[in-house]
């Protein structure tokens, strides 16, 4: 290997291994398919949509912002989009965890970061309302949620979070950000809150800046340093495929970044709801911050087409396996073998993602993940367009379950054959 090295460059021998895993994709998971053993039981659960939270960031970074939508209010939007704002999901009483102390994942987080490899995080099995991965309409209704945007800016009714949060009268709406739309059954028993990072948008206008940014900080290998013709979008890289861990760790951790933006704003909710069960769903960017906060708060999360998130969950220092097993984390990622967001290969100088500015590259989830080939099912071709969430219910959601099986699940969680990065090394220790 040495001299094969030698002959011919660390380069042309990853190129290589980049063609095999192309024409290879998924040949190395076959082995560890996961069964997913929910049985449908109970009455479905309708949820309408009551909030919308909104979290600014390019003008005004502190603010936060909200609407409670009343059931007239409600009816008059679903005339004005042609869209029910009301859906129905099933959920099992399944298995999920909880920690047997309060702020534990504060704790692992503050242990881990301090590399006491000692933390212990301890669990307990509960019962938990769970949503119905294997129901059709179920993942059809929870990718409906994640992708409408009914609220608009200019609505009169949007008001201040109050004083804690800064707020004042010039705050205007701002395209980027984050928001967090709730959906709520009649009783408050059962909560959704879809979580949206706006755009993720190739040529999708002007306001895509904050979202390529943390987009960058999150999914790239170091600081979106791709190579010379890309500015960093943080301060650790070091040199040669050299980056600094500790700056990595701070760079994905700081206030004005979506993760900790989305972490106040579920807070928030959570607060409020002290009592519902509350699951998160989000699309692209949303899936991630959905699946992230899901680990934080230990909350159930379905995420569509969410790029690698087991690199930045590793950063944040979240939970993760051994220290709490893959299946019980409740953490769905579902997403298609075409997508080249989800599957983690749009990078490379060719790539979309690459022209577009993003630096897309870390490919392992959390939790478990669940693949439609519409490679080879559908006979697609790996696209950004199949990316988009539209093109998911339409072309593949609505018409799986009639032509063919549920697909494979897997976890990436323990796999030693899903790597991020592996051209990098991670310096520690430095300041
Ligand atoms: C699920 O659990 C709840 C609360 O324990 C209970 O009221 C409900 O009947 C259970 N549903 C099913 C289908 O077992
Ligand atoms: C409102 O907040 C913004 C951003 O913090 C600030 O620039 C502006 O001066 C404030 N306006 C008033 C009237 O307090
Ligand atoms: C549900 O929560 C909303 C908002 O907090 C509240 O206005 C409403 O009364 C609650 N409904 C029930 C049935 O508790």
């Amino acid at each position: 290997m040495k001299t094969f090295k030698s002959l011919f460059g660390t380069e042309l021998i990853s190129f290589i291994l980049f063609l095999l895993l192309l024409s290879f994709p998924y040949a190395l998971k076959a082995a560890d398919q996961i069964i997913l053993t929910q049985v449908e039981s109970g009455e479905p659960t309708t949820v309408t949509l009551k909030h919308v939270f909104h979290h600014g960031s390019t003008k005004y970074p502190k603010l936060f912002r909200r609407i409670d939508l009343t059931e007239t209010k409600v009816r008059a939007q679903e005339l004005a989009s042609g869209e029910s704002l009301t859906y129905t999901l099933m959920g099992v009483n399944g298995t999920g965890i909880e920690y047997v102390k309060e702020n534990a994942v504060k704790e692992f987080r503050d242990m881990s970061k301090n590399k006491l490899k000692s933390a212990i995080l301890d669990w307990r099995d509960i019962p938990k309302y769970i949503p119905l991965i294997t129901h059709w309409k179920t993942l059809i209704n929870l990718a409906k949620l994640t992708y409408n945007a009914y609220v608009k800016p200019e609505d009169p009714d949007w008001y201040d979070l109050g004083d804690k949060y800064g707020l004042n009268d010039t705050f205007g709406w701002e395209d980027d950000g984050i928001r967090g739309y709730v959906f709520a059954s009649g009783d408050n028993k059962t909560l959704v809150v879809s979580i949206k990072g706006t755009s993720m948008g190739f040529g999708a206008g002007p306001t895509v800046r904050k979202d390529k940014y943390n987009d960058n900080r999150l999914f790239s290998c170091c600081c979106a340093y791709v190579d010379r013709t890309w500015s960093a979008v943080c301060p650790c890289y070091l040199d040669e495929y050299r980056c600094n861990q500790n700056c990595l760790e701070k760079s994905v951790d700081e206030d004005e970044l979506y993760y900790v933006i989305t972490l106040s704003m579920v807070d928030q909710i959570m607060k409020e709801f002290p009592n519902s069960v509350i699951w998160v769903t989000g699309h692209s960017l949303g899936g991630a911050l959905s699946s992230l906060v899901g680990l934080t708060f230990n909350l159930p999360a379905v995420a569509y087409e969410s790029p690698g998130d087991r690199l930045p969950a590793r950063r944040l220092h979240l939970p993760h396996p051994p220290a709490v097993p893959a299946e019980k984390m409740n953490i769905w990622h579902l997403g298609h073998t075409a997508d080249p967001i989800f599957m983690g290969v749009c990078n490379g100088i060719r790539s979309s993602c690459y022209l577009g500015g993003y630096a897309m590259e870390s490919k392992c989830h959390v939790g478990v993940s669940c693949a439609f080939d519409s490679v080879e099912k559908l006979g697609w071709r790996v696209d950004i367009r199949s990316h988009r969430i539209q093109e998911v219910i339409d072309k593949i959601l609505n018409i799986w379950e009639s032509l063919f099986d549920f697909p494979r699940c897997y976890s990436d969680e323990g796999d030693e054959d899903c790597e991020d990065c592996g051209l990098w090394e991670y310096v520690e220790g430095l300041e």
